[in-house]
């Protein structure tokens, strides 16, 4: 295996927790909090993934509030649109998992340069780590919208390699995500699937590199494997 040269962080799920939108959701909606971020984030992402292949890019807070709108129907929330604005609102502040920002110190005193590749539009990933004051754990917060298309496209993962002058395979991409660390690994990043959940590995001819429980691994896997 290559020596890793730099490390690309997913941001939704993986540094981020999704479902931090669940307390506000159960604000207005008592007991349905968990079930409703749950539908939201699956619409979401069904969402990025027909719009890349319809050729119709629209940036992240867009796909994220129309999945809002359509779960809203579907469950038939009667959404407000002073309620419809506070939880799209909120989805720009969720919380970084507990462990993710002493990883990160970590990581950043190993000296390899660190990235964040994400869905996220330009202005999603900046509130997102700005709120959480990490924003100077990273080197390049890079978003799909300088490419027009989601991951999996190839098209995103080659963003990180181009803008971080680093050959795909001297990467660690970094995913809880099953079918973006299958996307990654495809692409041709080593790949490491953050499994905090027992969660199944998505069935797309693809196996990640390294599997760890949570962030607080990483420093380790890493300065076993660095240059
Ligand atoms: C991200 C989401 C989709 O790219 O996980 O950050």
């Amino acid at each position: 295996m290559n020596p890793i040269k730099g490390v690309v962080f997913d941001l939704y799920g993986t540094l981020y927790d999704v479902h931090s939108v669940a307390s506000l959701c159960s604000q207005f909606y008592p007991g349905r909090g968990l079930e409703i971020s749950m539908l939201w984030r699956q619409k979401q992402l069904e969402y990025t993934w027909l719009r890349s292949l319809m050729g119709s890019y629209a940036p992240f807070e867009q796909v994220t509030d129309d999945a809002l709108g359509f779960i809203g129907k579907q469950l038939k929330l009667n959404l407000t649109s002073g309620t419809h604005e506070a939880l799209c609102n909120e989805y720009l502040q969720i919380k970084p998992y507990p462990e993710v920002p002493a990883a990160l110190a970590k990581l950043r005193a190993q000296g390899l340069p660190l990235a964040i590749l994400s869905n996220g539009s330009r202005h999603s990933i900046r509130s997102v780590v700005n709120h959480s004051g990490l924003e100077p754990q990273f080197d390049y917060l890079l978003s799909v919208d300088d490419v027009q298309v989601f991951k999996p496209h190839n098209a995103a993962y080659e963003l990180a390699e181009k803008r971080m002058g680093i050959a795909r395979d001297d990467l660690l991409f970094v995913s809880s995500n099953a079918w973006d660390a299958s996307g990654a690994h495809h692409f041709g990043f080593t790949v490491c699937w953050v499994n905090r959940t027992s969660n199944t590995f998505d069935e797309l001819g693809q196996r990640p590199d390294h599997v760890i429980a949570g962030l607080d691994e990483l420093p380790a896997l890493v300065g076993g494997a660095s240059a």
